[in-house]
């Protein structure tokens, strides 16, 4: 790491816990790497204390943005002074700049990292037709990017169906051009498979949908990283999909949270 002096840039990143983040590290390196100097720092806060310490935040003047998880990411969105259209109708920010003046403004690039994933990896969601599965923090977000992005129509799969509907409505008041359905667990009809639950981190975790009913034409993506071959990947490709794997999603979202909070040489 790069010597912390007193013209050292901070970046922050709030969360409870806090020992298990990687953001740090791969930001840290990266600022190494292109000559950038900061620093990103570990920031643990409670829930109940959130307020106080964003507050305080807003006057600390070598500050410039600060990474917003687990279980900060709906609360900090009216703690900020200014939220995108697309994080306040995802109801969650993951990043925030902090602006020269103080103000905060915060944008959610979950979703964003996972098309730009696609993207990299060959796949444009233009115009194609996609099955979601999820219905949760992840999924509203991968949600909202894949109808920013184009897609020809959605349909959303969630074992709690009151999420799926909710996520419909609000996804039909900001994109009312793109058709969004509520599936089942049956896949079929649908250019690109995506799996936006949790399922799949754990030995044993279920099968997020029918993989029997996926067929060869089909393109298979997956937000879970470890495994990098979740047990849903490797049925998709023994049924002859192609698939795309969780790691670029985080890979990318590192990039535009680097440029949201400025983090240049
Ligand atoms: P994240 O922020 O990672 O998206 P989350 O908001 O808790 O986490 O969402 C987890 C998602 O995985 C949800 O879509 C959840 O389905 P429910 O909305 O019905 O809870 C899904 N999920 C988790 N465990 C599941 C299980 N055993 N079977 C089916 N879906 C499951």
């Amino acid at each position: 790491m790069t010597a912390i002096t007193g013209h050292t840039t901070i970046w922050g990143i709030l969360a409870d816990p806090i020992h298990h983040v990687k953001t740090p590290q791969a930001l840290n390196a990266m600022m190494h790497e292109r000559g950038v100097d900061g620093v990103m720092i570990p920031l643990h806060v409670r829930a109940s204390d959130l307020d106080t310490f964003v507050t305080g935040l807003r006057s600390m003047r070598n500050l410039k943005g600060f990474v917003v998880t687990v279980p900060h990411k709906t609360a900090i969105v009216d703690l900020c002074d200014e939220v995108s259209d697309h994080a306040r109708a995802i109801g969650a920010v993951n990043t925030v700049r902090r602006e020269a003046d103080g103000r905060l403004v915060g944008e959610m690039l979950d979703g964003a990292g996972f098309v730009s994933g696609l993207r990299q990896g060959g796949i444009d969601p233009r115009g194609r037709s996609v099955y979601l599965s999820g219905a949760g923090g992840a999924a509203n977000a991968i949600a909202f990017a894949l109808a920013e992005a184009g897609v020809s129509r959605l349909t959303i799969a969630n074992r709690t169906r009151a999420k799926s509907q909710d996520l419909q409505q609000r996804l039909a008041k900001h994109y009312p051009a793109v058709p969004v359905e509520i599936g089942t667990p049956d896949p079929t009809g649908h250019d690109i498979v995506v799996n936006a639950t949790s399922l799949g981190l754990k030995d044993g975790d279920p099968l997020p949908l029918d993989v029997d009913r996926l067929s060869a034409d089909q393109i298979v993506a997956e937000i879970i990283m470890q495994p990098e071959i979740t047990a849903l990947l490797a049925a998709a490709k023994k049924r002859g999909c192609r698939t795309h794997p969780g790691q670029p999603m985080l890979a990318c979202q590192l990039e535009l949270m680097a440029a949201f909070m400025e983090m240049h040489p």
